[in-house]
């Protein structure tokens, strides 16, 4: 088998060539230094994600004295996985799910479509008459925190503590953490926690029309969200939300500078960008790794998996596969047939993925009407050293000035 190492910058940097050499020759791999089954296309893993055998924890099926204790010093991070949604396997999950789903409609994410463009516009007049704008710091990350602060209801003078907060807590999804990256996600859980149950006492106190009121009150055949899992929902919402949306943007817009013919041609056809945000999400996956585990011992593609087995499936080479795209390593902002594994499958589907449309096309809309002629100003941007979340540095481009 060829080098392979998930924790090789040049790796991060361009997995793609690599992903392409594995899913011809070993598709399905055992990776010994992170004891996990690698799968790489398409069909595996868009069957695995909806196969029951296989669970996103497994701790619902061991004995109790067998389960999980959460260290005391990780305590305030793992209670927010403790009683989160994205950690449990149904009959939990569904019932959680179902309520998260009851007030967080397709109404509401259409609702926000006003508010989505004036946050847009707003960023880009900052920016728009200095012919410069570094997209993923003026635009790119306040955007998915100011929408999802929008939908939850978080005024906006205390939006500035969430990004922390949120950066620090995604850092362990990472699969290699260091101590301090422990302590900065175990300092932020505990604050962000405190904060969130002060907003929502105040919420029941006085509900509003924002997504925290609605999730204060709401109610199935008797059941209520605690507020554990309701604390555990809104930092979910928040950190589910948006390191992908950034590098949806980023990522995008260079895969877009570096395809200069389909760049141009979605300039002229702005209809296209629906489908282009598709194709974009396809293309350069943001987040490369979803894992699961065996839940009972099961055979699948001539191999044997036991109970406890990890299993790591490569989002970003099932969605370069050739079995299921024509030229895949090609950009092609009209592709019709995109059934791209980018908001995984099965119970867990992206419970924001309508959201993430939204403020995408929106975006892309956005920033390719009122930045007129977008190009690289100076050096090349570069991956930042990650694996799972793929997103750049930052992405320096020039335009025609205009008047706001
Ligand atoms: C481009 C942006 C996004 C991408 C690529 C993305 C991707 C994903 C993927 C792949 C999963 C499934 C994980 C698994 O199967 O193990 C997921 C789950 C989830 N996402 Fe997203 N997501 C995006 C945006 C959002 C947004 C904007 C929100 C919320 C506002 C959100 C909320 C969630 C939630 C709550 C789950 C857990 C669902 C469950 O476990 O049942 N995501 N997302």
């Amino acid at each position: 088998m060829m080098t392979f190492n998930p924790s090789d910058p040049e790796f991060q940097h361009n997995p793609y060539p690599v992903y392409d050499e594995l899913r011809a020759t070993t598709p399905i791999f055992y990776w010994e230094p992170w004891k996990i089954w690698f799968f790489t296309r398409y069909e595996d893993i868009n069957t695995l994600l909806r196969d029951r055998r296989l669970g996103r924890t497994m701790q619902h099926i061991l004995p109790p004295e067998q389960r999980y204790v959460p260290s005391p010093t990780l305590e305030p991070f793992e209670r927010l996985g403790q009683y989160s949604l994205f950690d449990k396997e149904p009959p939990e999950h569904t019932r959680l799910r179902g309520l998260v789903h009851k007030v967080f409609t397709p109404r509401r994410v259409e609702g926000l479509r006003l508010q989505i463009g004036n946050i847009c516009n707003d960023l880009v007049d900052a920016v728009v008459e200095t012919g410069q704008i570094e997209v993923l710091s003026d635009f790119a990350v306040p955007l998915p925190v100011n929408v999802i602060s929008e939908l939850l209801g978080v005024p906006e003078a205390d939006r500035p503590l969430l990004r922390p907060w949120s950066n620090n807590i995604v850092a362990m999804y990472e699969l290699d953490h260091t101590p301090e990256q422990e302590r900065l996600a175990v300092q932020s859980s505990t604050e962000f926690t405190a904060y969130l149950g002060n907003l929502a006492a105040k919420r029941r106190a006085h509900p509003q029309g924002d997504l925290i009121s609605a999730l204060v009150q709401v109610e199935e055949a008797g059941e209520r969200l605690t507020m554990d899992e309701l604390i555990a929902t809104c930092v979910l919402l928040l950190n589910a939300g948006h390191e992908a949306t950034v590098n949806v943007i980023g990522n995008g817009l260079w895969a877009l500078l570096h395809n200069p013919i389909q760049f141009q041609k979605l300039i002229r056809q702005p209809k296209l960008i629906p489908s282009a945000v598709e194709e974009l999400m396809r293309y350069d996956t943001p987040l490369q790794l979803f894992r699961r585990w065996v839940l009972e011992d099961m055979e699948y593609g001539g191999y044997h998996f036991k109970q406890g087995d990890e299993l790591g499936f490569m989002f970003g080479a099932a969605n370069r596969d050739p079995a299921r795209f024509n030229n895949p390593n090609g950009l092609d902002i009209t592709r019709e047939d995109n059934a791209h594994i980018t908001f995984g499958g099965g119970v867990h589907y992206c419970l924001g993925a309508p959201l993430a449309r939204l403020e995408l096309q929106i975006a892309f809309e956005t920033l390719l009407s009122r930045l007129p002629k977008l190009r690289l100003a100076g050096a090349i941007p570069t991956f930042k050293d990650a694996y799972v979340i793929r997103g750049l540095h930052d992405l320096r481009l020039r335009f025609d000035p205009v008047k706001a």
